[in-house]
């Protein structure tokens, strides 16, 4: 038996793929296109390691997908892959239209046809996990009670519209195919791996080249954080044990302001890396992003009830570990950070 990943050089697959393998010895067949935000330097520590199959591809090329699932018959499908930053999707929506709308329906009908063709206790048995947001319900007021499952789809940017499109097309391949799908909608994550255009990631990269950190608006946005191992528990947990067809929030019940958010990392910073004076003193106020969600919360009850997930880290003890991470691995920064990633600053943040 095998599972197949796609986006699995990113950040959340790249931890999946390794948590995964930590836990089980289950191979993974692993399906990436290695766009700016996939790294193979995340998959190093499984170098050599036969559990582990590499395929560099899309997942709109049906014609690979057939291919790899005749030859590995996985049981399961994890759709990790996607154009992943809200900012990228406000300059230029086409890769995400391309990826997490066309590349998901590719996706859904090369899985359909393998899984049609199983014996019927491998049918019964198989499972897709569309891995998706919170950011499909919108945005939350201040006192509005968290995210359920039923919170009705008001996706704000193109990157949220463009994954509420392939949730929409998850639950009709499922109602008219009978497709045993299952998708989860986690709130932010944060830990190793995360490529430094993501909040958490570019303040800690910034803060210790002495730049300046970026907060849009008046930083008082809310997100509700995750850490990636959690996340990657809840999947693993969702996978055997949720119901096909069934939505599952995933969230740690953490929710902060981008500014407190940016406190915590300069704190932690001072004490495991004291520079010559506090790296609060590179915080800025910069143009808001447009069409900028308030806040997201997630209720992740479902989950815990039903199928006895909780996050094993606090902010406090996840953030640490996070920093101290950064701090340790300058190697896999460097590595992201060269070539496109300085064409993509500048374009953002303009010249420091
Ligand atoms: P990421 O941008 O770090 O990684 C995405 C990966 O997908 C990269 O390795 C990239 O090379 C690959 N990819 C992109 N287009 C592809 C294609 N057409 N075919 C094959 N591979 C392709 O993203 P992430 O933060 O790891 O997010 C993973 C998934 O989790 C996404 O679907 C995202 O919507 C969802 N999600 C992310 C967060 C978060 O906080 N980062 C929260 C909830 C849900
Ligand atoms: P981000 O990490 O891009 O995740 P998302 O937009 O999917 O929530 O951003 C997290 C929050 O941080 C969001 O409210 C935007 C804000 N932010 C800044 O204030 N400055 C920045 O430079 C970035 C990248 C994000």
């Amino acid at each position: 038996m095998s599972i197949l990943v796609t986006g699995g050089a990113g950040f959340i697959g790249g931890n999946f793929v390794l948590d995964w393998l930590a836990h089980s010895d289950e191979p993974v067949i692993n399906l990436d296109k290695l766009t700016y935000a996939g790294n193979l330097l995340t998959l190093q520590p499984l170098a050599g390691d036969a559990r582990h199959h590499f395929v560099h591809g899309d997942i709109a090329d049906g014609e690979l997908l057939r291919r790899l699932l005749q030859q590995h018959r996985p049981r399961a499908v994890l759709n990790f892959a996607a154009e992943s930053h809200v900012d990228r999707s406000i300059h230029g929506p086409d890769d995400f239209i391309a990826t997490n709308i066309v590349g998901s329906y590719r996706l859904l009908e090369t899985v359909r046809d393998y899984w049609q063709q199983l014996p019927p206790a491998e049918q019964a048995a198989f499972r897709l996990l569309q891995v998706s947001t919170d950011e499909v319900y919108g945005s939350l007021t201040p006192d509005a009670p968290a995210f359920s499952e039923q919170h009705r789809y008001q996706p704000s940017s193109p990157y949220a519209a463009s994954k509420a499109a392939a949730d929409q097309l998850t639950h009709a391949w499922h109602h008219t195919y009978g497709l045993p799908v299952l998708t989860s909608h986690c709130s932010n994550n944060y830990g190793p791996y995360q490529f430094p255009e993501k909040l958490i990631p570019l303040v800690l990269h910034n803060a210790l080249a002495d730049r300046p950190l970026p907060l849009y608006g008046d930083g008082q946005q809310v997100r509700d954080w995750l850490y990636v191992a959690d996340h990657c528990a809840a999947l693993r947990c969702v996978l055997a044990h949720g119901r096909p067809g069934e939505h599952y929030n995933v969230g740690g019940n953490c929710q902060l302001s981008n500014l407190e958010v940016v406190h915590t990392l300069c704190a932690l910073l001072d004490e495991l890396r004291p520079g010559a004076a506090p790296y609060a003193r590179l915080i800025r106020f910069v143009a808001d992003r447009p069409g900028h969600d308030r806040r997201y919360a997630i209720d992740a009850g479902k989950l815990q009830r039903e199928l006895g997930w909780q996050p094993a880290e606090s902010f406090a003890s996840g953030i640490r570990k996070t920093v101290q991470w950064y701090l340790a691995n300058a190697d896999w920064v460097q590595s992201v950070t060269s070539g496109s990633y300085l064409d993509w600053t500048r374009r953002q943040y303009g010249a420091h």
